[in-house]
């Protein structure tokens, strides 16, 4: 077997592990193998791609100081950044990781053009069009990525705020058609007095990303990462056309699809059009406002600790409900143990999993695994809402908008529309967090005023502890 056919084989490889890590990735239960097969499939195509691929003159790549100086590089931030990242700050990470794709994919971009400046001389620029149409397509989407996750990033650890001004939407169409207009114009008709117009496209990539998500909410960058990190996609598969490299075609072809899917998935979740997302500013400054229409309001009903426990102990199904604020307290360990402890007492102890509970796709699902609650516990919104009417006890733990009945009711909220966990229909709903204030939408939740509604105050993680040690008590 020659190097060649050697090298098609990894690449073989890498396709397939990352198919087979995606569909892995779609359940809990498989989701860490998946990541970790993907993960060697990519290993294996780099080490293909390193030490097995000739060019058409048989010659091996070289540089290895700087190839295996930027990977050890790499490696050891990526280690580093994953190991200590914690679970409410993924979405910055997968966001400044996602940034990275893109530079990444610009870069491959300017090297490219750099190669094909000196042909100009003597090439046709007919014979060079394909060629330039893959950068520039390489070089438009992966800078626009780049800028917008770094904006997106800014954004999510609170070092960025929203700015928009009158207009900016019609000023960003326009910015995007000039650029893609120049880079027509030298697909067309490039030669060495007007290549420079190559980084003019660069700055207004750069200067449309970052303008793009600016004026977006903060709170709506989940969405706009997804959408990002389908642009890197797209943008590495352009890279993989330009090197005829299949493994990184189909890489940059899955990520493209999944991102899209993803994008479309959460704003379904939140009953939401993406151009709603991307000039909505939902979640921004503006919903500060949105509270006055919510119709919430009157007097909450508190309820004790050792209350609390009673009610649990002496139900026979209990339901919780995982929000933003269990991840916020960390506190997935101790409901995990509560969870055990009143189900060795009888009671019947399942989770509901609303579909953007947290603030990421799947947050609430990858928190608990990491307690080990079993997947078969935890029940998707459809599945649970029927369980509702025949439940004693909901137990809500740190979430809010997602059973805020506003959302069924009331046609001014900003979150009308999107499906709620029904948990008002159970015997009685117990609902843990710090203060009356809001969630994510900045609406308040007419929940906590009805009749069955109890209100235990506090930090979730120091709450569930003393629950823990009322019910063993009992
Ligand atoms: P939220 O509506 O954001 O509510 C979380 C609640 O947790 C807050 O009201 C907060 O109240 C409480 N909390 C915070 N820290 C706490 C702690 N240490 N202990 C106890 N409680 C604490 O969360 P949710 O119900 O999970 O809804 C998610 C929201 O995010 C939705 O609006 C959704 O549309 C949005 N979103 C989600 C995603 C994805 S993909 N998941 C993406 C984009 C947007 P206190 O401050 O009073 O404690």
């Amino acid at each position: 077997m020659d190097f060649n056919n050697l090298l098609t084989l990894s690449y073989l490889i890498g396709s397939i592990t990352f198919i087979l890590g995606l569909k892995m990735l779609s359940n809990p239960a498989t989701a860490r193998k998946g990541n970790l097969i993907a993960a060697v499939g990519m290993a294996v195509a780099i080490a293909g791609t390193i030490f097995l691929y000739k060019d058409g003159e048989g010659n091996s790549l070289h540089n290895y100081p700087w190839i295996f100086g930027a990977l050890a590089i790499g490696t050891l931030v990526g280690f580093m950044a994953a190991k200590k990242v914690k679970m409410t700050a993924m979405p910055e990470m997968v966001s400044l990781f996602n940034g990275m794709g893109g530079a990444c994919a610009g870069l491959i971009s300017i090297i490219e053009f750099g190669h094909i400046v000196p042909k100009l001389a003597t090439e046709d620029s007919s014979a060079i069009a394909g060629s330039l149409i893959t950068i520039f397509l390489g070089l438009i989407i992966g800078s626009v990525s780049f800028a917008g996750s770094m904006i997106a990033w800014g954004k999510l650890n609170g070092k960025v705020k929203d700015f928009s001004f009158p207009g900016q939407q019609i000023m960003n169409t326009i910015m995007l058609f000039v650029m893609i207009g120049i880079a027509g114009y030298l697909v067309v008709g490039i030669n060495e007095s007007n290549a420079y117009l190559f980084y003019v496209i660069l700055a207004g990539a750069l200067l449309y990303g970052i303008l793009f998500v600016l004026p977006i909410g903060g709170a709506d960058m989940p969405v706009v990462i997804s959408l990002l990190n389908s642009f890197t996609g797209v943008a590495a598969a352009c890279g993989g056309f330009l090197y005829d490299n299949k493994v990184m075609l189909t890489g940059g072809i899955l990520v493209g699809a999944a991102g899209t899917l993803l994008t479309i998935l959460m704003c379904k979740a939140m009953n939401r059009s993406l151009l709603n997302v991307l000039i909505g500013s939902f979640g921004g400054n503006k919903t500060a406002g949105a509270t006055a229409e919510s119709g919430a309001g009157g007097a909450t009903k508190e309820i004790s600790v050792s209350d609390t426990a009673m009610v649990m102990a002496y139900a026979n199904r209990v339901i919780i409900v995982p929000g933003y604020g269990l991840a916020v307290a960390q506190a997935q360990h101790v409901c995990h143990e509560l969870e055990k402890l009143l189900d060795e007492k009888g009671v019947e102890v399942v989770y509901a999993i609303h579909p953007v509970a947290g603030r990421m796709p799947g947050h609430m699902n990858v928190l608990l695994a990491e307690a080990d609650v079993s997947y078969d516990k935890l029940l998707e919104m459809e599945q649970v809402n029927d369980l509702f009417k025949t439940t004693d006890a909901v137990l809500i733990l740190g979430a809010n908008d997602v059973v805020n009945p506003a959302a069924k009711n009331d046609p001014a909220s900003p979150i009308y529309g999107m499906p709620i966990l029904e948990v008002e229909h159970a015997k009685t709903v117990i609902v843990n967090k710090r203060s009356m204030k809001p969630g994510y939408a900045g609406i308040e939740n007419a929940l906590f005023f009805q009749p069955k509604t109890s209100m235990l105050f506090g930090d979730a993680k120091g709450v569930l502890q003393q629950l823990v040690a009322e019910i063993k008590s009992l």
